[in-house]
């Protein structure tokens, strides 16, 4: 099996169930990546169900006062955030009837959406071959392939995303893309990761060459 059929393989039996994964609504998607962007699953989660409850479709979001998102965004911090996302549902709102924007570059231009976020939603939500590269994603092709340019150089960001594009399963980009990024999160820690236990230790190059504890590299600190 190649890599991202092993990786999908893995994700299948080990995978976390969260609620964001239960849907293809780009509303959810989107409002639990935006959460998502500076906080950690657990924390995140009570946060995206409140949300969830509180604002059931973009609609609710947008007809919201800001200072009610704000005060149910209280805690996480970042509250651009919240301001984008308010900013946005009204937006689409306006735009788009309040539906969301299929198109990946109508979605990169959403305010408070980057490359990564763009590429989440389009992927999660219309099965769009578009590979996420967050810090899970850059560990763990970094060791797999050994690479050693600095992941926040401008050569670094060119080359990963070359080859995510290269390695995202086109039949299944939403689900490779979940699976990289729960393997980068839960095997593939950037500490002391269990690589006598995992599925690519005879393959992991950084494994062979002993560079796990340096990778991914980063040039400013
Ligand atoms: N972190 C960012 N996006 C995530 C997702 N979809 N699932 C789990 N962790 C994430």
């Amino acid at each position: 099996m190649d890599f991202s059929s092993l990786l999908i393989k893995w994700y299948k039996e080990n995978k976390r169930d969260l609620p964001w994964r239960n849907t293809t609504d780009p509303y959810k998607i989107w409002l639990s990546e935006i959460i998502l962007q500076q906080t950690r699953v657990d924390q995140g989660l009570n946060y995206y169900l409140k949300f969830i409850e509180n604002f059931p479709t973009i609609i609710d979001l947008a007809n919201s006062k800001e200072e009610k998102v704000l005060k149910l965004w209280q805690g996480l911090g970042y509250y651009s955030r919240a301001r984008n996302l308010h900013f946005t549902a009204k937006y689409i709102q306006k735009n788009y009837n309040g539906t969301f924007p299929v198109n990946y570059k109508e979605i990169l231009a959403l305010k408070g959406v980057g490359e990564y976020t763009a590429a989440a939603i389009s992927s999660f939500s219309f099965n769009m071959s578009y590979p996420v590269v967050d810090g899970n994603v850059y560990r763990v092709l970094a060791r797999f392939f050994d690479i050693n340019t600095p992941i926040d150089s401008t050569l670094g960001k060119k080359e990963f995303k070359a080859l995510a594009e290269e390695l995202i399963d086109k039949k299944n980009p939403a689900e490779y893309n979940q699976a990289i990024m729960e393997f980068g999160a839960l095997q593939c820690k950037p500490k002391q990761p269990n690589c006598e236990n995992c599925i690519f230790n005879s393959k992991c190059l950084a494994l062979k060459n002993d560079n796990i504890s340096i990778l991914p590299i980063k040039e400013k600190k």
